[in-house]
Formats: C-alpha cells, structure tokens, sequence
C-alpha cells in the first residue's frame, strides 16, 4: 500500500518538467545572460543525472535558480562581489524575505550618513536625489537583521540601478532625466525602483529544501569536491570590444560594499569614476586555451557542461577537443540565439545573431 503511494504522488520537483517558478525570476539585462536560453537548457540538463551542482560564473544567478527549481544543491560563484550578493540573496537564502517595516526603516533619512556616492557620482551617473538616495539607503542596510535580508536589499538596488541607467552600463556618464523619451524605467526615480525591485526577488525566494551556498572566488580557485555537475558560462575573448564586466558594471561592483572591499577604490581620473579592472584569463587570446584547460582539469570529475557562443574564441571545435582530454563522451546541443543586449545596437545585427551551444561531457 505505502509504496503504491508512492507512485502515485507528485514528486516535489518533477523531473522534466520546466519548473513553472523560474518563469517569475527578474531578467536582469546583464552581458551574456543565460536567461532566454533557461527552457533549453532545462531540456539537457534533465537529461543528465546529478543532485549537486556548481554554477561557477553566475552572473545574474538565472542558471543558479533554474538548478535551484529543479530541486538541486546548488553553489552559485562568481568572481564579482555583485552578483554572488544576488546568488546570496536568492540562491543561499532559504525564506528571508523585506517586509515592509524592514523597507520603512531603509528609507528613513539616515542623519549620520555618509555623503560619498553623491559627491563621487553627482553629474556623471542618475540625479542628485537618486544619489542621496543610495546614500542614505546604504547609511541603514547594516541594520538589517540578517545577511539575507542586507543582500536582498543589495540586489533590489543593483536591479534599480540597471533599470534606471539608460542601456543598463556605466559606461558613458549621463543622468537619465536627459532621455525624455518617456520610457518607465528612466522614469521612475532609484526609490521607485528600488520598492517593486524588492516585491520582485521577495516573490522568488524558496526552500528547495537543500542547503545551497553563494560564494565569490576566481574559477581557478574554487574548492572541486561534492559537485555532481559543473555549468560554465565564462566570458568568452570576443571577436571586436571587449567583453570586461568591470567596465560596464563597475558602479554596481562597487555599490555592492559601498565601495569598501578591495579593489573597489575609484579611479578619480576617470571621467565615470571607474574602480580597476579585474584580471581573467578567458578574455584573452594569450591565455584563453591554457585556462579551459585548466578549468576541465579541475572538475574532470564532475559532468561538465559548458554554455558557448559561436561568437566568441576559442572554436567550437578546439573547446571540444580540449574537453575530451578529460571526458569520454562529449555532446554538443545547438541552437539560434539572437542577444538583446545594450552595446549591440552599436554593431552589425549578424553579430549578435549567434548559433549557441551547450558543450556536455560526462
Ligand atoms: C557570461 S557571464 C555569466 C552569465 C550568467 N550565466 C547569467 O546567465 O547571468 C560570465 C560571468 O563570469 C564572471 N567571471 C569572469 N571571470 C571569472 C573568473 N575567473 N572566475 C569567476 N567568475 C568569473 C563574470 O563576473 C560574469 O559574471
């Protein structure tokens, strides 16, 4: 009788089916997001047998949550403090949520707060407001009652900030009241922004009922065991520009910590008040090859799964010959992908119609 039952209740986490919550994840517009290829890459991966897996560059935490709904153990990393304060507020956190007082108490003005984002940022980024704003903001995060509920206030302000920034980098200085297109999100002030922000990553927090992790270290230097599976989703050295987070996304690289983490100090010469790159070896040619190789040889044992773009260095063909080296059985999974992403209207529409794959060794 009991095992009868078994078979006839619904599983918590259906195993092919695309799990319906993921749907409601914020699309962060972030360079090389994974977020319209979820569906698909929910397809392969249910193909795949792992409960435990590592997202080793996260980003905006998409492929993290969809792992997360598939009911996985899931360690979200990056090398940036932003978004593994994402993966801290969505992925690790398992049922803190803002509530209301906690938002009543981060927007009451603040009388011992500090003044550096507005003298920093007053005329090169938003308005004099919505830097008082963030200053004030960040005076009464520290007061908040756990380091879940601090990084989802960190996140709703890191996706107002991309909102309310006119094509989402903080590359060109300019405030947004100058774009009187009329478009909402530069419309509405950081404030605003930052009160729907946090009803929207307070819907998607949940219990998977594993314990998940976030952590931020260089992929070369993360710890190997206990992933059943390993997603990778580098920067790839790109065919023109370049392709360096810092550059487009310092301003929330350094809001993350109120610019007090190291390697956050301002370059004051800047004309964007930019904080210095950081150094990964899969945006150069020089020494692209040499780090794949090294990243498989670290997770041999793991099931690998490489996200690649048929934009980006090193070859289809070279990335699977280097992945053999380490994997017996090496698939690849194909598909168009058209990138909506800021600096691409600058270059030809053929460029960021891309054939996408997922590299799969096992
Ligand atoms: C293509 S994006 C990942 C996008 C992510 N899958 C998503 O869907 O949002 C690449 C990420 O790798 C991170 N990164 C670059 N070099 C790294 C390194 N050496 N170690 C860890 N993370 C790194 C960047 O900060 C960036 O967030």
């Amino acid at each position: 009788m009991s095992s009868l039952r078994t078979a006839v209740q619904p599983t918590l986490f259906e195993l092919d089916e695309y799990p319906e919550r993921v749907e409601a994840f914020p699309q962060l517009r972030y360079m090389g997001s994974k977020y319209r290829l979820l569906p698909w890459l929910h397809e392969v991966l249910a193909q795949l047998d792992f409960s435990s897996a590592l997202d080793v560059f996260s980003g905006s935490g998409c492929v993290s949550y969809l792992l997360k709904s598939m009911g996985k153990r899931v360690v979200a990393n990056d090398f940036l403090l932003f978004p593994s304060q994402i993966g801290l507020a969505v992925i690790e956190n398992p049922r803190y949520r803002l509530q209301q007082r906690h938002c009543e108490m981060l927007l009451c003005e603040n009388p011992s707060r500090d003044d550096f984002i507005e003298r920093t940022y007053s005329g090169v980024f938003f308005t004099d407001s919505d830097l008082r704003f963030l200053d004030n903001i960040w005076a009464n995060i520290p007061s908040l009652p756990t380091r879940y509920h601090r990084a989802l206030a960190i996140t709703a302000l890191i996706r107002s900030c991309v909102k309310r920034q006119p094509r989402g980098v903080f590359t060109v200085a300019g405030d947004p009241d100058r774009y009187k297109d009329g478009r909402r999100d530069l419309r509405l002030s950081l404030q605003e922004h930052f009160l729907e922000s946090v009803a929207v990553y307070n819907r998607v927090v949940f219990d998977n009922g594993e314990s998940n992790r976030s952590t931020q270290h260089d992929a070369l230097e993360i710890d190997v065991a206990g992933h059943d599976l390993v997603y990778m989703d580098p920067p790839y050295v790109p065919r023109a520009d370049d392709n360096c987070y810092i550059k487009r996304y310092h301003f929330l690289e350094g809001l993350a910590s109120y610019w007090q983490e190291p390697g956050t100090e301002i370059m004051h010469e800047t004309k964007v008040k930019k904080i210095p790159k950081r150094f990964t070896p899969f945006s150069y040619r020089r020494s692209a090859l040499e780090a794949f190789n090294a990243l498989f040889t670290r997770f041999r044992k793991s099931h690998l799964v490489l996200s690649y773009s048929s934009n980006g260095y090193p070859d289809l063909k070279t990335l699977i010959e280097i992945m053999r080296r380490h994997k017996r059985r090496v698939k690849v999974h194909e598909r168009d992908h058209r990138y909506h992403f800021g600096t691409h209207r600058n270059v030809k529409q053929s460029r960021a119609d891309v054939r996408e794959y997922l590299i799969v060794g096992e």
